[in-house]
């Protein structure tokens, strides 16, 4: 071919081989937990090259590696590994590039889990951990040690949404002979290739907007080939599993990808329009709007927006917060996010160490779905006007 693809092109045609597929489109299925030899040879040649080839089924089935070859086709990377959830893939891969004694630095607006496991899990291990704030400051510097081995990044973060100066980390890293860990969950390929910046392993929880169904659970991750061999023994170790389905979930999923994260993103510039309107909304967190601190910065990495909004609402000292959540029709109360439907989120703190509600009003996150926006803005304004008046 005369030209690159582009990434919208490689959504759709990533992954396809109508040859091997008998004429599908779509990626079979393979329900195999035994994956059986022809001959001695062939058994000696899938044990020498058990990571890459198939092998055994909870390593990966064929469909497993079809999602991996997309993967590493998005992301041009050497290497794609596929696991059972978005944070398997964040512990596997912490857990693969460290030992005991070692230091490492973690942003401390990251997806609350990841740092409930740094700071106790690892403790049990000997891995001593600090967090760091999202914007680099000379703190980081202070923070280093001899034995600091991986930074970790999520940006823009998880509930607050604080955007990194991924060159800057990744600068820094290197001059001081550090792995780079970055979540890109929020952006996704489509938004944002970490890679492209220097950072050495990208992780995203395909669970959210990649499969964008809210029907299974997967992780992705996309690093070199010298970071490869130890993350996938490590993965293997865990006796972590993906199921074929769920890889097959994901890459359906993919195919409408860049139209969903387009239409939730104009609907939610909508939607935080509205709230900017409303007297009773107090702040709102929402990155991808020039009047967003972290525009400038967002910008700079970050080519689409996405459906996801924080924001602050006035208490009304003499109703419950059931007034308002109770009367929401279509943002239904729940976990995750980046699929079809509306979400809402009663938020106790914004980062993973500080509560974030006062006397004056408590937040909560919502993800804007795909319906009509003129319905959604009208739910919230029902549910806030209930509850303040
Ligand atoms: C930013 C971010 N990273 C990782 C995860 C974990 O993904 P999963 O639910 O697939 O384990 C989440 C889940 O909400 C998330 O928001």
């Amino acid at each position: 071919m005369g030209f690159e693809m582009k990434k919208k092109t490689k959504l759709i045609h990533s992954g396809i081989d109508t040859k091997k597929f008998a004429g599908s489109l779509t990626t079979p299925i393979y329900h195999n937990s035994t994956i059986v030899f022809n001959n001695y040879k062939d058994f000696l040649l899938a044990k020498r090259k058990r990571f890459s080839k198939l092998y055994y089924g909870r390593f990966k089935t064929k469909t497993v590696i079809t999602f991996e070859n997309i993967v590493k086709d998005l992301y041009k990377s050497e290497k794609a590994i596929i696991t059972s959830s978005g944070l398997s893939a964040i512990i596997i891969t912490l857990f693969a590039l460290v030992k005991k004694n070692d230091h490492i630095l973690v942003v401390e607006n990251c997806y609350e889990p990841v740092s409930n496991f740094v700071k106790d899990e690892f403790k049990k291990f000997g891995i001593n951990c600090d967090f760091y704030s999202s914007d680099f400051n000379e703190n980081i510097e202070k923070l280093i040690k001899t034995n600091t081995k991986l930074i970790y990044l999520e940006s823009p973060a998880s509930l607050n949404y604080e955007v990194q100066d991924i060159t800057r980390f990744v600068k820094f890293a290197r001059k001081n002979k550090i792995v780079t860990v970055m979540d890109n969950t929020w952006s996704t390929i489509i938004g944002c290739n970490p890679l492209e910046y220097g950072i050495d392993i990208v992780i995203e929880s395909a669970t959210k907007y990649f499969s964008g169904h809210s029907d299974c659970f997967c992780g992705l991750i996309a690093c070199s080939n010298r970071h490869f061999n130890q993350i996938f023994k490590t993965k293997v170790r865990f006796g972590d599993f993906v199921s074929s389905e769920s890889c097959y979930l994901a890459i359906r999923g993919l195919k409408t990808l860049s139209l969903r994260l387009k239409q939730h993103h104009e609907s939610a510039i909508k939607m935080y329009k509205y709230l900017k309107t409303n007297k009773n909304v107090l702040s709102i967190l929402f990155p991808s709007v020039v009047e967003n601190k972290n525009f400038k910065l967002w910008k700079k990495y970050h080519s689409t927006g996405n459906g996801l909004i924080t924001f602050k609402i006035k208490r009304n000292g003499k109703k419950s917060l059931d007034f308002f959540f109770d009367n929401l029709k279509f943002f239904k109360i729940g976990f995750s996010w980046g699929g079809f439907e509306s979400l809402i989120l009663p938020l106790e703190s914004l980062d993973p160490f500080h509560n974030c509600n006062d006397e004056n009003g408590f937040w909560c996150r919502i993800h804007v779905g795909l319906e009509d926006v003129n319905d959604l803005i009208n739910d919230i304004d029902y549910a806030i006007d209930n509850y303040e008046k």
